[in-house]
């Protein structure tokens, strides 16, 4: 595509000139975005950029595997992989609000940030891949009032103590500009094609109170609902699936014991840019096979529900 061919050119020069001779820190979250910032930037500064990924034990099934080999496998960009489960579950234990837990989130990847830079001897810039979308809807919902609808983990700007500026080449773009230019920078088509994934994780799917047992049975329920997607041929048709784990217990049966466990929500949109969406219209005998598996394989659900609110009035995530 000639023209995302000339806005890498672009960005490329703007970015050289942004950063000089500095040290750069980019935060990858698995996602397409920070990853096609990552390979930009690393075009564009080379050496001068560390990649950072941060588990904050918030992931999907093998997801931080993925993540990891990708960018050790396929680009010779130095990746710190920051175990950090222990340090974000903690902080987070107790916290309902979803708003409190988007922002403990965010301080704590600043705070990670912010060792890592002082492990490399001092980073003048943070890399994120923040898109328009993200930019708008932090500030105000699209023609609404001016209300924040959801604080997204990497917009607002750092803490002024910080001394580091931010680089986002990405600001301008919006989701589908971006896959083309991941292709035109060679990212394999599995990872540009990916559904998107919130930096704050598998925390703004489990309503209420995060438990290590709700995230080991979110997990499981997502990955065979994805795996179900797969198999029907649907991913690349829906913008972004997942699983909510409810903070709801329901009664069930099973064989002739009565069971009382949480329930799973599932989510499919359809999407353009993520600012609007679409419920994606499941025929019943597809999920009526998802929902058997997770009751049968997934241990602490027992009741599976389906999402059909698009957005608006709904938003794509729960939380
Ligand atoms: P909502 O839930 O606002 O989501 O309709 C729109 C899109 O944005 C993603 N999302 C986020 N992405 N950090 C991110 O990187 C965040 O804090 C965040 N919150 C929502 C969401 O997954 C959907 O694709």
């Amino acid at each position: 595509d000639w023209t995302m061919g000339a806005y890498r050119e672009e960005a490329i020069a703007k970015i050289r000139e942004q950063v000089g001779g500095e040290r750069v820190i980019c935060g990858l979250s698995g996602g397409v975005d920070s990853a096609v910032a990552a390979v930009l930037i690393h075009e564009a500064i080379g050496s001068q950029l560390t990649c950072v990924f941060v588990d904050h034990g918030l992931l999907r099934q093998g997801e931080a595997e993925e993540v990891v080999r990708l960018f050790r496998d396929h680009y010779n960009i130095p990746l710190v992989h920051v175990e950090a489960q222990e340090m974000f579950l903690s902080a987070l234990e107790g916290v309902s609000d979803p708003e409190v837990k988007r922002k403990t989130i965010g301080r704590l990847f600043i705070d990670v940030f912010e060792a890592e830079s002082k492990k490399i001897g001092g980073a003048a810039l943070l890399a994120q891949g923040t898109l328009y979308p993200d930019v708008i809807e932090s500030v105000s919902f699209t023609g609404g009032p001016s209300v924040t609808i959801k604080s997204h983990h990497n917009v607002g700007g750092l803490p002024e103590r910080m001394n580091m500026k931010l680089v986002e080449p990405l600001r301008e773009l919006f989701k589908d500009e971006v896959r083309v230019l991941g292709r035109e920078l060679g990212l394999p088509e599995g990872f540009v094609g990916r559904h998107p994934f919130p930096g704050p994780g598998l925390a703004i799917r489990c309503p209420g109170t995060i438990t290590g047992e709700k995230l080991d049975a979110l997990r499981k329920a997502d990955a065979i609902y994805l795996e179900e997607i797969r198999r029907a041929g649907l991913y690349d048709t829906i913008w972004q699936a997942f699983a909510v784990i409810l903070p709801v217990k329901t009664v069930g049966v099973m064989g002739d014991g009565r069971t009382y466990d949480h329930v799973c929500a599932l989510r499919a949109v359809t999407s353009v840019d993520g600012m609007t969406a679409d419920f994606y219209p499941f025929d019943m005998a597809f999920l009526g096979r998802v929902a058997t598996r997770i009751i049968n394989e997934v241990k602490g659900i027992n009741r599976v529900t389906y999402d059909i609110t698009s957005k608006p009035p709904g938003t794509i995530e729960w939380e």
